[in-house]
C-alpha cells in the first residue's frame, strides 16, 4: 500500500496534515522526527512530510531529522519549521526575522511548477512563524515570497525536495488542499487509492493483533463514537467484545429501547444492558450543583461498569471512542505531555481503576471521518448523524434537583423538539437542539383555569466543533409550533422561552 511518512516535530497541526493526506486518498503514518533512515527505507514511503513545530532551529536543543533522509531520493515537503530544519541541514541560513508573520498573509508565486500547478499566482495563506529562511541551500530555488518573507517557498527540483513557510494543511490557506494534493500526486506520484475501506481493513488487522484472544469491554452510549467503535470491534473480534450499556435514566425518551433494538436485535452483539435508573436518581437526590451532579454520575457509572465487568470476568481491554479532537495535546516526539483527554467529556478513571489496556481505534480521526466509517460499516444515517449528547445526560439540562417527575417533563419536551426539527429538515443543519427545564414557575391560563407551572427553555445552536456556537435563527413558525406543542402536550409546562445566547460567553449546555 502506498504510504507517506509525516515526521512529527510537535506541531499542533500534525494530525491535520495526516487528515488532509487522507482526504487526498493517500495513507499516511505519523512518525517521530528522529526516525532512522534504515527504518524509513524498510517502509519505502512514496514521500515524506516534515511537520511544523514549536522549536527554533536557531536554538540550542534543536530537533532535526537525520540528514541522510535528503539522499534517499524520496520526495520531501517541509512545512514551516520543517522547511527551516531542511534549510539548516542542507546549508541554507535561517534568521530570526524582525518581521514575524502570523495569520492571513498574501503569497506571490514566483515559479509555477508541480507544487503550485493550477493555482493562482497570488493567494492567501496561513502563516505562524518568527524565524525564516534568509539564504537558500545549494541547489534550491525560491518559488514563492510574501511581503515580509523573501523566501516563502523553495524547491530543489532535481531532488524533489520542497519547503513552504506557510501551512497548507490549515483551512485558511487558499488552495492548501490543492498544494498538498499536488505534492502527493504530481511529485510523489501517488495514485491516491486509499479508501475508508482500507482504514477499516487495517483497523481490523490491528485490533485482532493487539487483543488476540482476550475479552474487550466497551461502554456503549448510543452516541456516534462509541457506536462506531462497537461495530468496528464487533467485526474484528465478534463475541469477544462485550458492550456495557448503562441506562442511567438520564437518557432521551425511547433511547434505551432504540439502542437495544439496533445492537442487540439487529447487529446481534454481546450487550450487557444494566437498568440503573433508580441508583442514579437516588444518588442525585437534593443535588443542585452542576459539578457535583457530573461527579456523582461519573462515579456511579464507574461503579456500575466495574460490577458488570466483574461479572463478565477476565477482561484485559477497554475500548473507547476517543477521537482526535478529544486529545488536547498530541503525543509529542520530544517527550512532551502525553494525551490529555478533556475531563468533562469523559467518564474518566475507568482504565486506571480497572487496570485495563485501552483500545482506541478512532483516536486519530475527526468526527466527519468517523461518520463515514460508521456509514461504511452499515450504521443508519440516523445513528451516524446524531447530535452530541452530554455524558451526564439530561441531569445537566434540569436546573436544580433531578427528580423522576422533572425528568419525564424534560424527556417529553425534548422528544417534541427533535421530532419537529427533523420534520422540518433542520436536524442535520444544526449542531444540537434540546430543552432545558428551569427552576422557575410562572403564571398562565389554560381554559378558565389559572396555572402555575414550569418554564422550559429551547436551545438550538450551530457549531463546527462545540468550542464556539451560535444560536440558530429558526423560522418563527417552527419555534411557534414547538412552543405550542410543548405547552399543549407536556403536562407541567405553561411557558416556553428561546435561548438567544451564543458561545462564548454562554456555553451550549446550561450547566
Ligand atoms: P458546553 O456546554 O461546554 O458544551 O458549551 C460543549 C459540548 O460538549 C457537550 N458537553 C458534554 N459532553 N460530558 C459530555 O460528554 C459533559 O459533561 C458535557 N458538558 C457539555 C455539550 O453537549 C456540547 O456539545
Amino acid at each position: 500500500m502506498e504510504k507517506v511518512f509525516i515526521l512529527d516535530f510537535g506541531s499542533q497541526y500534525t494530525q491535520l496534515i495526516a487528515r488532509k493526506v487522507r482526504e487526498a486518498k493517500v495513507l499516511s503514518e505519523i512518525v517521530p522526527f528522529n526516525i532512522s533512515v534504515e527504518e524509513i527505507k524498510k517502509h519505502a514511503p512514496l514521500g515524506i512530510i516534515l511537520s511544523g513545530g514549536p522549536a527554533s532551529v536557531i536554538g540550542k536543543k534543536v530537533p532535526l531529522p537525520d540528514t541522510e533522509i535528503f539522499k534517499l531520493g524520496i520526495p520531501i515537503l517541509g512545512i514551516c519549521y520543517g522547511m527551516q530544519a531542511m534549510a539548516k541541514l542542507l546549508g541554507g541560513v535561517v534568521d530570526n526575522s524582525l518581521k514575524r508573520e502570523y495569520g492571513r498573509v498574501k503569497v506571490f508565486v514566483d515559479k509555477e511548477d508541480h507544487l503550485f500547478k493550477d493555482i493562482p499566482l497570488e493567494f492567501i495563506c496561513w502563516m505562524s512563524h518568527s524565524d525564516q529562511v534568509s539564504k537558500l541551500p545549494l541547489g534550491f530555488k525560491k518559488i514563492a515570497h510574501t511581503k515580509n518573507s523573501k523566501i516563502a517557498a523553495m524547491a530543489d527540483f532535481k531532488h524533489r525536495i520542497y519547503g513552504v513557510q506557510f501551512h497548507p494543511e490549515v483551512i485558511h490557506t487558499q488552495f492548501g488542499k490543492k498544494i498538498l494534493n499536488n505534492f502527493l500526486k504530481k511529485i510523489c506520484l501517488s495514485r491516491g487509492e486509499w479508501r475508508i475501506s482500507s482504514f477499516v481493513n487495517d483497523s481490523l488487522v490491528n485490533i485482532r493483533q493487539e487483543v488476540g484472544e482476550n475479552k474487550v469491554v466497551l461502554g456503549l452510549s448510543g452516541g456516534v463514537d462509541s457506536s462506531v467503535v462497537a461495530v468496528l470491534l464487533h467485526r474484528a473480534i465478534s463475541e469477544k467484545l462485550h458492550c456495557v450499556f448503562v441506562d442511567n435514566g438520564l437518557l432521551r425518551k425511547g433511547e434505551p429501547e432504540k439502542i437495544k433494538a439496533i445492537f442487540d436485535k439487529r447487529l446481534r452483539m454481546n450487550i450487557h444492558y444494566i437498568n440503573a435508573e433508580h441508583r442514579f436518581i437516588s444518588k442525585l437526590k437534593n443535588v443542585i450543583d452542576p459539578e457535583k451532579k457530573r461527579k456523582i454520575i461519573g462515579e456511579e457509572f464507574v461503579n456500575v461498569f466495574q460490577e458488570t465487568a466483574k461479572k463478565i470476568g477476565d477482561i484485559k481491554y477497554l475500548a473507547q471512542g476517543t477521537l482526535y479532537p478529544d486529545v488536547v495535546e498530541s503525543l509529542s516526539a520530544f517527550g512532551g505531555p502525553s494525551a490529555i483527554i478533556k475531563t468533562h467529556h469523559n467518564v474518566g478513571g475507568l482504565p486506571k481503576k480497572m487496570k485495563l489496556k485501552l483500545v482506541e481505534p478512532l483516536r486519530f480521526l475527526f468526527k466527519d471521518e468517523v461518520r463515514k466509517i460508521g456509514k461504511y460499516l452499515g450504521l443508519t444515517e440516523e445513528m451516524v448523524y446524531r447530535h452530541p449528547f452530554p455524558g451526564p445526560g439530561l441531569a445537566v439540562r434540569i436546573i436544580g434537583e433531578v427528580t423522576k417527575t422533572r425528568l419525564n417533563i424534560l424527556k417529553e419536551a425534548d422528544a417534541i423538539i427533535i421530532e419537529e426539527i427533523k420534520k422540518h429538515g433542520f436536524y442535520r443543519k444544526v449542531w444540537q437542539a434540546f430543552a432545558v427545564l428551569l427552576p422557575v414557575k410562572s403564571v398562565g391560563v389554560m381554559g378558565d383555569e389559572r396555572t402555575y407551572e414550569n418554564v422550559l427553555a429551547v436551545r438550538i445552536v450551530k457549531s463546527v466543533d462545540g468550542m464556539t456556537a451560535d444560536w440558530v435563527k429558526m423560522p418563527h413558525h417552527i419555534i411557534e409550533l414547538i412552543s405550542n406543542r410543548i405547552i399543549n402536550e407536556v403536562r407541567g409546562v405553561n411557558r416556553v422561552v428561546y435561548d438567544i445566547s451564543s458561545k462564548p460567553p454562554a456555553t451550549i449546555e446550561w450547566e
